[in-house]
């Protein structure tokens, strides 16, 4: 499976979000992922349910709702009521984690995890049959434009390792400081949906940047 593309419109140009909703669409991204931060689990906060219902309404493509943000089961109905296809939460903010992912499943969408840099991959050995994604952040949450962790690689092939077992439909997917320079190498670790914010939104051609990010 080529891996896929989601541009991340944490980057994007809120005064004028239609029109990147309406890029995306036109581009060869996969998903577009919508960041959801409370600063709590965070220290920063990004936007709410207004917004993803405002995306959702010109998006073509689906909604893959990353949510830093703590007890995340208070607002999993409300995301997916706001139009959103795929659902992770953090590994870190659930106590009951396995609770958490069923009951997105219930609502129809596809259940995430997503671990910190410092969170083990091992950790997820009892949960990753249940997945359908795994999301390992490349930079600690909170902010687009960081630089990549290194340390990500081998984390990625650890899930692959895992997933190869027990779940190999799972989508692998990285968030954080993705670029150009590292795809090629985090598509050979075993990830297959990239997360990409700055690295589309900063540039001067977002349409043939995604494309690249594709081709990689
Ligand atoms: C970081 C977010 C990322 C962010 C990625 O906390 O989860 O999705 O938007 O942005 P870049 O690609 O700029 O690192
Ligand atoms: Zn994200």
């Amino acid at each position: 499976m080529k891996h896929l593309i989601a541009p991340s419109i944490l980057a994007a140009d809120f005064a004028n979000l239609q029109r990147d909703i309406e890029l995306i669409n036109q581009s060869e991204a996969d998903w577009i992922h919508v960041d959801i931060m409370d600063g709590l689990f965070v220290p920063n906060i990004s936007f709410g349910f207004p917004v993803v219902e405002a995306v959702k309404k010109h998006a073509t493509k689906p909604l893959d709702v990353h949510l830093m943000i703590v007890d995340p089961d208070r607002y999993l109905k409300a995301f997916a009521d706001a139009g959103a296809s795929h659902i992770t939460v953090h590994y870190e903010a659930c106590t009951h984690l396995h609770r958490t992912i069923q009951a997105i499943k219930e609502l129809g969408c596809k259940a995430g995890v997503a671990l910190n840099p410092h969170t083990p991959v091992a950790l997820l050995e009892d949960i990753i049959t249940d997945l359908n994604l795994v999301l390992i952040m490349s930079v600690n949450p909170g902010f687009g434009g960081q630089k990549f962790i290194t340390n990500t690689y081998k984390k990625i092939e650890q899930v692959k390792g895992m997933s190869a077992v027990s779940n190999p439909g799972l989508f692998i997917e990285v968030d954080g400081g993705v670029n150009l320079q590292n795809t090629s190498q985090l598509v050979a670790a075993g990830a297959n949906a990239l997360v990409a914010g700055n690295f589309v939104f900063s540039s001067d051609d977002p349409l043939q940047t995604i494309q690249q990010l594709k081709q990689a």
